[in-house]
């Protein structure tokens, strides 16, 4: 297997992670002392879930407590610290304004704060980010329109994309609800990545690329369920960001050895590796790849060319795409 210092070294991007995903647990005791605001659970039991209801009631409670522009700032600089010390170039980074509360109504502010935690951490040599704003799976289809017209008359530079995550299994099939959005936000020239076939089966994903435009699929890996699917995803090459360990966190499959990432690969679909929530659910980018190569007996050679498809499968623009390549 190859040593963690080789896999730091591939040229790499990150395109799936959540700023949620990002807080210390000794950061937001501090925070919720300070508000006098009640920890849901003991300190080092703060990061254990029992499943995606559970972890994205969380993210609000955490959210809530990122109140200020130097919070959000700090947040954001220290994912692009983490981003270097896993040797990656870039990423793509989600945020759901729906999670924090403090910042309801003030999207702008909201860009801004975050836009100052990534500009000072580019400065500082840092990879560059760009950020993926997303709806939740729950909104109303008003709520969704609304949104994606905000990005597009904002026409904020650090924005790159729509994107749409949550619990879809507890909002049955939404597709058609979000189709309006994701046209309005294609049509302007923004990309568009959804969460799909993690909480839902290969309809969910049949419905990401057909109804809303999915440039890329945020998981997508129980399209394995649907040979015709995972067919069409190598076909027309749409892009999976896979996250292995948010997958066996949350108990989306039962173990590693389970997991359909290794099969999906060798039928032909684009796939990359991801943290999803880094800290959250204790995942790093370079744990990824050891584990999986570990796992599935991937050679330097696919671990290379994994590497490389997760910056093709970037919304890094076209320089930084061709420094990094
Ligand atoms: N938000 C943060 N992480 C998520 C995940 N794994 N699925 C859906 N929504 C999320
Ligand atoms: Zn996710």
């Amino acid at each position: 297997t190859p040593d963690l210092a080789r896999l730091r070294a591939l040229p790499k991007a990150e395109v799936h992670a959540h700023l949620e995903g990002c807080f210390e647990p000794a950061v937001l005791e501090a925070w919720a002392a300070q508000a006098g605001v009640a920890m849901p659970r003991p300190v080092e039991r703060l990061f254990q879930f029992e499943g995606l209801a559970d972890f994205l009631h969380f993210l609000d409670w955490a959210c809530g407590l990122a109140s200020t522009r130097d919070r959000l700032a700090e947040l954001s600089y220290g994912y692009a610290k983490r981003l270097a010390d896993n040797g990656a170039g870039y990423a793509d980074v989600i945020f759901n304004p729906t999670h924090w509360k403090a910042w309801h109504g003030r999207l702008p502010a909201m860009l801004d704060a975050m836009d100052a935690g990534f500009a000072a951490a580019e400065q500082d040599g840092l990879p560059p980010v760009g950020l993926c704003v997303s709806l939740l799976r729950t909104q109303t289809a008003d709520e969704a329109t609304e949104l994606a017209d905000a990005l597009i008359a904002l026409r904020h530079p650090r924005v790159v994309a729509l994107s749409i995550d949550g619990n879809e299994a507890a909002a049955g099939r939404t597709g058609p609800r979000f189709a309006d959005a994701f046209r309005r936000a294609g049509a302007a020239g923004l990309r568009r990545t959804v969460h799909a076939g993690e909480s839902s089966g290969p309809e969910g994903v049949r419905d990401a690329i057909e109804l809303l435009g999915a440039d890329r699929i945020d998981h997508g890996v129980r399209a394995i369920d649907d040979p015709a699917l995972v067919e069409l995803l190598a076909e027309r090459r749409i892009p999976l960001g896979v996250c292995p360990t948010s997958n066996l966190v949350l108990g989306v499959y039962p173990s590693i050895e389970a997991h359909p990432v290794d099969r999906l690969r060798r039928a032909g679909v684009v796939v990359s590796l991801n943290t999803d929530d880094p800290v959250l659910l204790g995942a790093s980018l370079v744990g990824e790849y050891a584990l999986c190569g570990e796992t599935f007996g991937w050679s330097e050679d696919v671990l290379r060319d994994l590497a490389r498809d997760s910056i093709a499968a970037s919304f890094a623009n076209a320089d930084v795409k061709a420094r990094l390549l």
